[in-house]
């Protein structure tokens, strides 16, 4: 039996890509016989007809190695089907690439907008069979994306390091968890790093809540206090605010989440506080084992289906099984963080403050 696959990364980057590509290449090369074709950087070039055809020695030696070796790119699903002054039909540049390398199947590894453009595809009537990658964790369907614990490892290094230097100093320190509009990474990494205050996007916060804590810990003799907040998370006022008036509101006084927090609360309290944020330190660099471990599962789960033709889905993890969903039910669906999620729960109950 052979098969013909093409491979692309596409959106933000995360650690375990590589693992992944590598996933899907050793268990393809093993299941059948293969030919892979790696798209550089997403859907750009699947559009562009930009390809390498690989050989199995450039899929050793990239376990452990951050990015991606495929390149990557952010190409907006909302433009796909418009043809803008170049006057290319991204749809049908993107089949014609498919057709003429005689793919079997396409393997497009992604977030939100890679599936929601998979899907696209998909409908087109292409093979497609999707990886859920991100270090936001949002995506419906699966119960974790790789990329997601690596990235928590990460940002709860970074607030234990902000700990130390934030009780020598008596300082409210307040540092931004990347997320995009879910808080998933600032809800683990907070609990991890033992945040006093975890503000994210799904409970929208009041400054006055939050200084109750810096206050109350100062009353107890702790002059620091440690805030996470997600870079999406908004007081209860932003909330009401539609996106654009909130964007627009947070660029006229240049602030990013955790400087307009800080703000406020040296406003109400009084106290010193600074912000940090650690950006894309976040994303890069080797993935954790937990990452290592999930990309390859994912990764073989998807020569598996390729071995049995089963197209049109994307797969995940559910509990401790790694199982596949239809696209169709996946695309365009964010998985926000529950209010009366298990971990929301069991930081309540170990009194971290939500700021509601
Ligand atoms: O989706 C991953 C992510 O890192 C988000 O957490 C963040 O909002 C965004 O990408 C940053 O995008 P960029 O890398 O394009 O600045």
């Amino acid at each position: 039996m052979k098969r013909r696959i093409g491979i692309l990364t596409s959106g933000g980057d995360c650690p375990g890509l590589n693992a992944a590509i590598r996933g899907v290449a050793r268990a393809a090369y093993e299941m059948f016989d293969a030919e892979i074709v790696g798209i550089h950087d997403g859907y750009r070039g699947l559009i562009e007809g930009d390809y390498t055809e690989m050989d199995r020695k450039q899929f050793s030696g990239i376990l452990t190695l951050g990015g991606t070796i495929l390149g990557t790119s952010r190409t907006p699903f909302r433009d796909m089907r418009k043809i803008g002054e170049d006057k290319v039909d991204k749809v049908a540049a993107m089949k014609k690439t498919y057709k003429s390398l005689k793919l079997d199947c396409l393997v497009t590894l992604g977030g939100n907008g890679t599936h929601k453009t998979a899907n696209l595809l998909s409908q087109e009537g292409l093979n497609i069979i999707g990886l859920p990658k991100t270090i936001d964790n949002d995506l419906y369907g699966t119960d974790f994306t790789f990329g997601f614990h690596t990235a928590n490892d990460i940002a709860t290094e970074v607030i234990d390091r902000i700990h130390s230097t934030a009780a020598s100093h008596g300082r409210v320190m307040v540092i931004e968890i990347m997320g995009n509009k879910a808080g998933w990474l600032t809800l683990y990494s907070g609990v991890a790093g033992g945040a006093d205050v975890i503000l994210i996007p799904e409970i929208p916060y009041t400054i006055d809540s939050v200084a109750e804590v810096v206050k109350r810990r100062a009353e107890n003799n702790k002059g620091f206090t440690i805030v996470a907040v997600a870079e999406g998370a908004m007081d209860k006022e932003e909330a009401k605010l539609k996106k654009k008036e909130r964007e627009a509101r947070r660029a006229a006084g240049h602030f990013s989440s955790s400087a307009y927090v800080a703000k406020l609360l040296q406003e109400k309290v009084g106290v010193e506080a600074r912000s940090v944020v650690p950006g894309h330190i976040q994303r890069g660099g080797t993935p954790s084992a937990f990452d290592r471990v999930l990309s390859t599962e994912f990764g073989v789960h998807a020569a598996e289906l390729i071995r049995d033709e089963i197209y049109g889905v994307t797969v995940a993890l559910k509990g401790n099984d790694i199982i596949h969903n239809p696209l169709s039910e996946v695309a365009g669906v964010a998985k926000p963080v529950p209010v009366d999620h298990h971990m929301v729960v069991t930081a309540r109950n170990i009194g971290i403050c939500f700021g509601d």
